[in-house]
């Protein structure tokens, strides 16, 4: 079969998912793109657009970074095996070793998977194992992933409802609003909570942040009931606050972390689980145990390459500096854009997890303002999205290579798009 006499399209239609190319014609985006730089995708017609979403920031440091993709040719071209069963996978050791020290905490071992569902998957699975308990608690708008063990934690109900078995009653699952540490305490006041998952800035949610000084009291509450804390950071880890990790800037001190996405900058599929030497002992207990948990994919030479490479670059880059500076500018642009009273309503997130609320066409508080601000900017040149769960708010996960320029790009087209859908909604 030739591959290049097919339609990508079409064939996608056919045997991929319909209705994803139809919701994708139907709102005029750019069905296929052909290249990826940096922070600019070019669409199969040859049109440039600035990448606001990065792979849902996944593309940490833009599209194909060079010292990435050279790594990554390397190996590939390279004699070492990718996969070893009956033996160690050589660069899996040196990548956990960095993730610990850049985590600290007592954060001291790392399991290696393939994805954020998968991470959470194994998290719930090790949590289950280090407290003999069945419960899991996590926080309204929050999203651990697809998968039947963290979809019931998902803080909006879009994702469940629609599927056979609605009720997704298996297992014990209880859910505390965003914030309330009072709720939590009365959850977890059974001592029958295996974990708390907790995301230091909600992603889906619309970069709703953690105050530090609730973080931090979350971990004292769980710890006091016997409860291991998750800090899922499949989003937030590896720069994307600003900090290496999300949670660091509370201080708690998590059982396991989960990251994913950026790890190996978006061009490997490879994710990561942090643990305490205590929840690593309650699963890999003795020899015999050994290979209790593993998966076929588990320490991937590309992924380990990849994810050693991400971290070089943001050392030696100083990308976490200049996240927080481009973020802090981004922010300042933006606030700018909300004193202006056009319809840019808030700002709110950290580093570059941001977000930033539309004001709705006849009602202030509908989220139908967002997507056509959306729709608006894609005709611009520039991607992004609303944030799935709370779809008023734009959700910005830009590569951290983000610059002052790519910054007066977005608010440039922002500052249009709601001046034209101010102009709608006076036009009624
Ligand atoms: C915080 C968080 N956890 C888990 C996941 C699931 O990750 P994946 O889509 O790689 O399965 C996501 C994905 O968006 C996420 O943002």
């Amino acid at each position: 079969m030739d591959i290049q006499t097919i339609d990508p399209v079409a064939a996608y239609r056919q045997a991929v998912n319909p209705f994803r190319a139809d919701v994708i014609a139907g709102r005029g985006w750019p069905e296929l793109f052909r290249e990826a730089t940096g922070t600019y995708l070019t669409d199969a017609d040859g049109r440039r657009y600035l990448d606001m979403i990065a792979q849902n920031g996944g593309a940490l440091l833009g599209h194909r970074h060079p010292r990435v993709v050279a790594a990554l040719s390397e190996v590939i071209a390279g004699g070492s095996p990718f996969i070893v069963p009956l033996g160690l996978p050589g660069a899996a050791g040196p990548l956990a070793v960095r993730l610990c020290e850049l985590a600290g905490a007592a954060l001291e071992r790392v399991y290696f998977c393939t994805g954020g569902s998968e991470a959470v998957e194994n998290a719930m699975k090790f949590a289950m194992a280090a407290t003999g308990r069945q419960g899991f608690v996590s926080f309204g708008r929050g999203f651990h992933g697809f998968t039947p063990g963290p979809l019931p934690m998902a803080g909006h109900d879009y994702w469940r409802l629609p599927l056979a078995g609605a009720e997704w009653t298996h297992g014990d699952y209880r859910q505390v609003p965003f914030g309330d540490v009072a709720a939590l305490e009365a959850a977890l006041a059974a001592n029958d909570v295996a974990a708390v998952f907790v995301e230091p800035v909600q992603g889906l949610g619309g970069a709703r942040a953690w105050e530090p000084e609730a973080l931090a009291a979350v971990g004292r509450v769980c710890a006091a009931h016997g409860t291991l804390l998750v800090a899922d950071e499949i989003l937030t880890g590896i720069g994307r606050t600003g900090d290496w990790f999300g949670f660091q800037e509370s201080g708690v001190a998590p059982d396991m972390v989960t990251v994913s996405k950026g790890l190996s900058g978006g061009m490997v599929p490879v994710a990561a689980l942090l643990m305490t030497e205590a929840v690593h002992r309650a699963v890999y207990s003795s020899p015999g145990r050994a290979y209790i948990h593993n998966s076929t994919f588990e320490g991937h030479l590309l992924g380990m390459t990849a994810g050693l490479t991400v971290l070089d670059v943001i050392q030696e880059e100083g990308l976490l500096e200049h996240t927080r500076d481009i973020g802090a500018l981004l922010r300042a642009e933006l606030e700018k854009l909300v004193a202006e009273d056009i319809g840019v309503r808030a700002v709110r997130g950290r580093g570059l997890l941001l977000a930033v609320r539309i004001a709705g066409l006849t009602d202030p508080d509908a989220p139908d303002g967002a997507a056509a601000c959306v729709d608006l900017l894609v005709r611009r040149g520039v991607l992004l999205e609303s944030a799935a769960h709370d779809q008023s708010w734009l959700r910005l996960t830009p590569a951290l290579t983000l610059t002052p320029q790519g910054v007066a790009e977005f608010t440039g087209a922002l500052r249009d798009s709601a001046l034209e859908l101010a102009a709608r909604r006076a036009g009624g």
